[in-house]
């Protein structure tokens, strides 16, 4: 059984994701942390330069990138980029606003698309991100698009990047959010659509066990 859960940033996607994985013991897989770790290798190796990538290195380097999930002593999923532990590093604020010249490059989706297939051919994943229900998995048993007003996505991101101790600025999180929403819905390569047939979800007035209860309550009705 795949269950595809695609949507805007921020809007609570990978923590209904990861708690519906948990409910029904699938595996979980957070495509947004694969186009993260890209992201932060670029960073880490000169490969994204004062806002600015270079697109040839990171063709040349791409088979060196392995990404892994796995879980610590708190069965909390991390994820590993050749074998280093960068949970904490991809969820700043300087990979959230490089991540989209990044996402949007055809040879890196190609490569991640990929991946995240294999991770299917088990069956019983939850996945998460932009294009699941559209590219990655077309004919995912289950397809939920997820949705949330901008305010209500910045105020739950700066809760959660204060809360991990990072010195944020709430406007620069609105700003960062309208700006990958943009370029999210307008790159070529794969651009953020709902699928015909996925169930709209908006998660702005429900607290995590209403989201929760709301996608089950719809695959047990299906
Ligand atoms: O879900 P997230 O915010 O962690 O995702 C990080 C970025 O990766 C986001 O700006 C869009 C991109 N992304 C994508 O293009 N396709 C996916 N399947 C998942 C994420």
């Amino acid at each position: 059984m795949i269950i595809a859960i695609d949507g805007y940033s921020s809007c609570g996607k990978s923590t209904i994701a990861r708690d519906l994985a948990m409910h029904l013991h699938y595996v979980y897989i957070d495509t947004g942390a694969m186009y993260r770790a890209v992201t932060y290798f670029c960073l880490q190796n000169s490969i994204i330069k004062q806002g600015v990538i270079d697109e040839q290195k990171l063709k040349s380097s791409i088979d060196s990138i392995h990404i892994e999930f796995k879980l610590n002593s708190q069965a909390v999923q991390e994820t590993f980029l050749n074998n280093v532990c960068v949970e904490k590093e991809i969820r700043g604020l300087e990979v959230s606003e490089h991540v989209s010249m990044v996402s949007k490059l055809a040879f890196v989706r190609h490569t991640l698309v990929q991946a995240q297939r294999e991770y299917g051919v088990s069956g019983n994943i939850v996945m998460d991100g932009r294009d699941i229900g559209t590219v990655v998995f077309p004919h995912a048993d289950y397809k939920f698009f997820i949705t949330a007003s901008v305010q209500v996505r910045a105020q739950r991101r700066y809760d959660e990047l204060i809360a991990k101790g990072e010195d944020v600025d709430f406007n620069a999180i609105v700003e960062n959010i309208v700006s990958r929403d943009l370029h999210d819905t307008s790159r070529k390569e794969s651009p953020l659509i709902q699928a015909p047939d996925a169930i709209v979800l908006d998660t702005s007035l429900m607290n995590k066990k209403e989201q929760l209860e709301w996608i089950l309550n719809h695959i047990k009705i299906k």
